[in-house]
């Protein structure tokens, strides 16, 4: 259990040595030099031209068929939504403990919430993390109930929450087409799907080597969409049995296909394996929209993608079915989709 004062964390006293109960198995610490991901850059403006969209949605097929992540460019979303999104992010972080602990709660059922660990005090080991999460899909429904600070908040906050939404429901059209069922297969249960944010605040750590800020894991949406102010994400690849860093772009956002697309593809497409490492340095801020049907809609594989050679090889799930082994369950790696497979 935590030793610390709720919402008082080891990270937040700029402690010169990482607590015990932050230290992870000699075996699974990250390297503090490690090697950089080459990983897949789409651009999206493509999508949006006859003459290349066939083009793009190949390089997005490419990128989903190896580690499942990808840098987009051209996304279409203005550099000043991002770092408004971003400066916003690192207000509410910075504000003072009082204000943050109104929010916090280990019930992953919670439409909004605050959390300085993956359970705080429940996990055994505890990561170097502080973390909001929050529903944003119909944002009228929740924004009401977001932090009304830092003021521009909800402003800032919701106009990225809009626009990525937006970008997420062409993807999920240019994924399905990559995977042969058409772009369409997927629009009206995406309409009324779940938009679920976390925003994640890594603070600097005296021993970068010793702890982490996520464990691997891979995540329970269709897809990912993250926005980050430095890297720090490690990708697992699958080929060699590695973790890379990945390289920063300017202006870019990750995508990592998640657990429900590759219950969708029926495997073609595997969820991707991702941790956070720390730096000395620098506080690492990331806006991770996670994109999924309804609460109570079930994803199941696509009947195209199965048959004598490819039988189905999951089972179906909704959002609720993955909130309620989260909330009797540790999120360690691909756990979830483990509980998937047929
Ligand atoms: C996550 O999706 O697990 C967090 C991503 C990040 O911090 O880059
Ligand atoms: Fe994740």
């Amino acid at each position: 259990a935590s030793s610390f004062p709720m919402g008082e964390t080891a990270q937040e006293r700029g402690l010169s040595h990482v607590p015990e109960c932050y230290k992870i198995p000699r075996s699974e610490r990250p390297s503090l030099d490690p090697e950089i991901a080459n990983v897949p850059v789409v651009n999206l403006a493509g999508l949006n031209d006859p003459t290349e969209r066939s083009a793009t949605i190949k390089d997005i097929k490419n990128a989903c068929c190896g580690n499942g992540f990808f840098q987009i460019i051209n996304h279409g979303i203005a550099q000043s939504v991002l770092d408004g999104a971003l400066s916003t992010a690192f207000g509410f972080f910075n504000l003072p403990a009082e204000e943050k602990v109104k929010l916090m709660s280990n019930d992953v059922h919670k439409p909004v919430r605050y959390g300085t660990s993956l359970k705080d005090g429940v996990d055994k080991i505890q990561f170097w993390r502080v973390f909001l999460k929050h529903y944003a899909h119909p944002l009228k429904d929740w924004v009401e109930q977001w932090p009304s600070n830092p003021p521009d908040y909800r402003e800032k906050m919701g106009e990225f929450c809009v626009q990525v939404r937006k970008l997420a429901i062409e993807l999920m059209g240019a994924i399905t087409e990559s995977l042969g069922i058409g772009p369409t297969y997927l629009r009206d249960k995406m309409e009324d799907g779940m938009q679920v944010m976390a925003v994640n605040c890594y603070p600097p750590c005296p021993q970068p080597d010793l702890a982490l800020g996520l464990p691997p894991h891979s995540d329970y949406s269709c897809f990912t969409i993250v926005l980050h102010s430095s890297s720090g994400l490690e990708i697992f690849d699958c080929e060699d049995h590695k973790w890379r860093l990945v390289p920063e772009l300017q202006g870019a956002l990750q995508v990592h296909v998640s657990d429900h697309v590759e219950v969708l593809s029926n495997g073609m497409y595997k969820s991707l394996v991702h941790r956070v490492t720390l730096n000395r340095q620098s506080t690492r801020i990331s806006i991770a929209s996670l994109h999924s049907l309804g609460m109570d809609e079930k994803m199941e594989t696509a009947k195209e993608l199965v048959d004598e050679h490819h039988p189905k090889g999951y089972k179906e799930s909704s959002f609720r079915d993955f909130l309620e082994f989260l909330s009797n369950n540790d999120l360690a790696e691909g756990s979830f989709i483990k509980t998937l497979k047929i």
